[in-house]
């Protein structure tokens, strides 16, 4: 890091990449760090690639991230005529093919690449094969950890955080990829241009404010009312990074849990600029929560205001006013510089204290869009059963949940998913060979009723329709599913009490 910023910073890059949520990460680094430099009067040295482009930033974009030749290419492209490349390839679950072929690529160059890998497993638990490709993810962490011998290339990969267990930065992880990075690039930093070594210290967890935030929300989206991050700055886009998971992962509108900025795109600073364009899901300003919101906003819709003592303080009070007029369920993360006494000798930077509320805003907001999905009934047994079926690793994930749940052997149980993607109870053969994980419904839940009961397709659509609660219907289905005939035929299913 500190030769890529030492080296003539015209020829010099940092690059960190990811998909999903850790290109979310990647990209709120740069955009942060690339404003601590300009604060500077530093050169803007990073850049970003998230798979899918900028409209992944807010929306899931889950079939760029099967494409190591994409991943290759794009990062070759924001690199031309760079003779010093610092790239930090991000897959939590050392899965993602998109940044296996950018690893690849950076270690056929080494002589103007320098490619780190962050993930959160062993490398030999790295994901084997991939579609279409001569290597795979595993091969190519052998690769990198055969280079870190020689110190051409790196891979870290700590055992830790919630990454670890999910095996993937779903399920709101990001948290351990954003502490790692946040070091590295400050403490880099701080080497280059202060000639000092820094260690970040990062905040406690707000934890007792989580208990009161999800039941909230839980209840607002119990309502079918909606829950509305409002933010400014960095907080406004961790708002939206939470927000735009919530649709993959627990197969919820993209409504339910929404996120805004203020100033919108500007304030994104994101490299494709206005996205509006595209619709509704990508409508981010304040300006445009008070114009298309709310207006229509209800008592049972939770607001949470996401702001720093040092935001527009009276654009805040103002925001907040107009709300008021509509609900009274209107909350607060708001940070604040006389709270905490801090102890000199861990005297922070006010990038350091912006990254402790980042860290802290993003941790609470994951606990409340998790925690209400949870009551909502969107896990069953730990497991987040109403999954989007649209890349390959998730069809593989809904491969092993029916594995894990019915105990079939996996061919039984891919039979069963292909069966709920298709909507027929009747395969053909050239129905397995296609990209099947470009459907995007909820088709888990289904194909694990049709299995534990040995009922028809539409049995199983209607046994899912009766209960409309995703956990409800899965437990009623394994509590009963001794009892032969417990999916009754169609025209004699009374409605549910
Ligand atoms: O394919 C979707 C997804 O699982 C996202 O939910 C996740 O954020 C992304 O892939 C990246 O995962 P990883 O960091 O493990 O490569």
């Amino acid at each position: 890091f500190i030769n890529v910023l030492e080296k003539c910073q015209n020829e010099s890059l940092i690059v960190l990449s990811g998909c999903g949520t850790s290109g979310r990460i990647a990209f709120l680094l740069v955009t942060s760090f690339n404003e601590m430099l300009k604060a500077q009067k530093q050169k803007q040295i990073c850049s970003y690639i998230i798979a899918g482009g900028d409209r992944a930033l807010l929306t899931s974009q889950e079939a760029p991230e099967d494409d190591p030749a994409l991943g290759a290419r794009t990062l070759d492209k924001i690199c031309a005529g760079k003779k010093h490349v610092l790239f930090i390839g991000i897959s939590c679950g050392m899965s993602a093919p998109f940044v296996a072929g950018q690893l690849d690529f950076c270690l056929k160059h080494l002589d103007v690449f320098t490619p780190v890998l962050l993930g959160f497993n062993p490398v030999h638990m790295a994901r084997e094969p991939m579609q279409d490709c001569s290597f795979h993810f595993k091969d190519v962490a052998e690769r990198m950890a055969a280079e870190q011998r020689h110190k051409k290339a790196f891979v870290l990969n700590p055992v830790l955080g919630a990454e670890a267990i999910s095996g993937s930065s779903r399920m709101k992880g990001g948290s351990a990829t954003k502490i790692i990075l946040e070091s590295i690039l400050l403490a880099g930093h701080e080497a280059t241009f202060r000639g000092k070594r820094t260690t970040p210290e990062f905040c406690h967890n707000q934890r007792h404010t989580y208990d009161f935030f999800f039941c909230k929300s839980f209840i607002s989206l119990q309502m079918n009312a909606h829950v509305y991050y409002i933010g400014w700055q960095t907080l406004g886009t961790i708002g939206l990074t939470d927000a735009s998971e919530c649709v993959p992962t627990y197969g919820a509108d993209f409504d339910d849990i929404r996120g805004f900025i203020n100033n919108g795109f500007r304030e994104m600073k994101n490299k494709e600029g206005d996205l509006s364009f595209l619709g509704p899901e990508f409508i981010i300003g304040h300006k445009d929560f008070v114009e298309t919101i709310l207006p229509s906003l209800s008592q049972n819709d939770m607001m949470l205001f996401l702001f720093a003592v040092n935001d527009d303080l009276h654009e805040v009070t103002a925001l907040a006013d107009q709300v008021r007029r509509r609900t009274s369920n209107l909350h607060a993360i708001a940070h604040d510089l006389e709270k905490f006494i801090i102890p000199v000798n861990f005297k922070e930077s006010s990038f350091q204290q912006r990254q402790r509320w980042e860290l802290s805003t993003k941790w609470c907001l994951n606990a409340i869009s998790t925690g209400a999905h949870v009551l909502k009934g969107k896990v069953y047994m730990n497991y987040m059963i109403d999954l989007r079926v649209t890349n390959s690793k998730l069809y593989r994930r809904a491969i092993s949940i029916l594995q894990r749940f019915t105990g079939c052997s996996k061919s039984k149980c891919e039979r069963a998913l292909l069966r709920a993607i298709y909507s027929t109870d009747d395969l053909s053969e050239d129905m397995a060979s296609v990209d099947v994980w470009k459907h995007t419904d909820a088709v888990v839940p289904t194909a694990l009723v049709m299995m534990q009961c040995g009922c028809t397709l539409a049995e199983a659509r209607h046994h899912l329709d009766c209960h409309p609660v995703i956990r409800d219907a899965v437990s009623a289905c394994f509590n009963s599913s001794k009892t032969k005939n417990f999916i009754k035929p169609l025209d004699s299913v009374e409605s549910e009490p």
